[in-house]
């Protein structure tokens, strides 16, 4: 049962995927608290996905954008705008992808080329974004544009490889394009840094596995769920978050907070 959280607000959701992305359940969340939404995803990923049954299910219209490309989302943001009858009150930009992680390319073997693909797919498309969303005057006063990120922004996680430089620059953006739109347009600009969750995207670095099991032993409340981040993101596109502005929000359930925790020591006595 819904809240009415996001009731006649309008918005784009980028990267479900399939119905483990944490965007899928983003949509399914916003469309339950009464937003509508356009649905994108890369071209590819519009193939290879299931994004169509998500569309169905939501009410919503799937435009294809590489995020990478000005092009596409000059026409994603303009389109949108036109079929939800309005301007936007969110937007959820939630894209990662290595070539050098998912090549298995070790950190000190880098492929350059994939490298500048890495950050420019997780990381400056979110500039890409905020700054096509401004150039096309798409968002309302204080509209909420949220990025997702991962800790490795802040403490080395050898395996997230060139990972963690894309979220290094996702999260600067967050801090100079929110002060750029708040001044704006009273736009407020986050990222929300998650839990690791079974994704196609997590699944994609090596030792997933225990990476996860490591994670949720060393947070309190344990690993935030892809369902938990989209209750987060909700609430953080509701008029109840508008001053919230400039931040890397921690949802993880403790651990970036945690030195030790009795579930580690126990594991680690065996
Ligand atoms: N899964 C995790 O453990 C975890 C933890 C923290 C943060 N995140 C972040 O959450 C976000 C969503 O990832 P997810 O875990 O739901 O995985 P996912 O694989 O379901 O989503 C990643 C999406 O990025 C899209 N994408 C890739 N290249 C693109 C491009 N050029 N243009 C447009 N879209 C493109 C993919 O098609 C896919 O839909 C990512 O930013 C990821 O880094 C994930």
């Amino acid at each position: 049962m819904g809240y009415n959280l996001l009731k006649g607000k309008r918005g784009i959701i980028f990267g479900a995927l399939d119905e483990n992305s944490i965007a899928w359940k983003t949509a399914l969340k916003c469309h339950e608290e009464g937003a509508t939404f356009t649905l994108t995803n890369a071209p590819i990923a519009l193939r290879m996905g299931k994004i169509n049954e998500l569309a169905e299910k939501t009410n919503s219209k799937v435009i294809p954008a590489d995020a990478t490309s000005t092009e596409d989302l000059t026409k994603l943001f303009n389109e949108s705008v036109e079929e939800l009858g309005g301007k936007l009150d969110f937007v959820l930009h939630s894209i990662g992808m290595s070539p050098n992680v998912r090549k298995g390319k070790s950190y000190g073997d880098l492929n350059y080329d994939w490298f500048l693909k890495t950050l420019d797919i997780s990381g400056v498309s979110f500039h890409k974004v905020l700054q096509t969303a401004e150039k096309n005057d798409s968002m309302n006063e204080w509209g909420s544009i949220l990025a997702l990120t991962y800790i490795a922004a802040q403490r080395t996680f050898p395996d997230y490889s060139d990972m963690a430089q894309a979220k290094s620059v996702l999260e600067s953006i967050a801090r100079s394009y929110g002060y750029r739109f708040a001044k704006l347009k009273n736009v407020r600009v986050n990222t929300i840094s998650q839990s690791p969750t079974v994704t196609t995207a997590g699944a994609g670095v090596p030792g997933f596995d225990v990476f996860v099991d490591y994670a949720n032993k060393m947070s309190p409340l344990g690993n935030a769920s892809a369902d938990d981040c989209a209750n987060y993101i909700a609430v953080m596109f509701s008029d109840m978050t508008r001053m919230v502005n400039m931040q890397n929000l921690m949802h993880d359930g403790g651990f970036s907070a945690s030195g030790i925790t009795e579930a580690l020591v126990e594991e680690l006595s065996k």
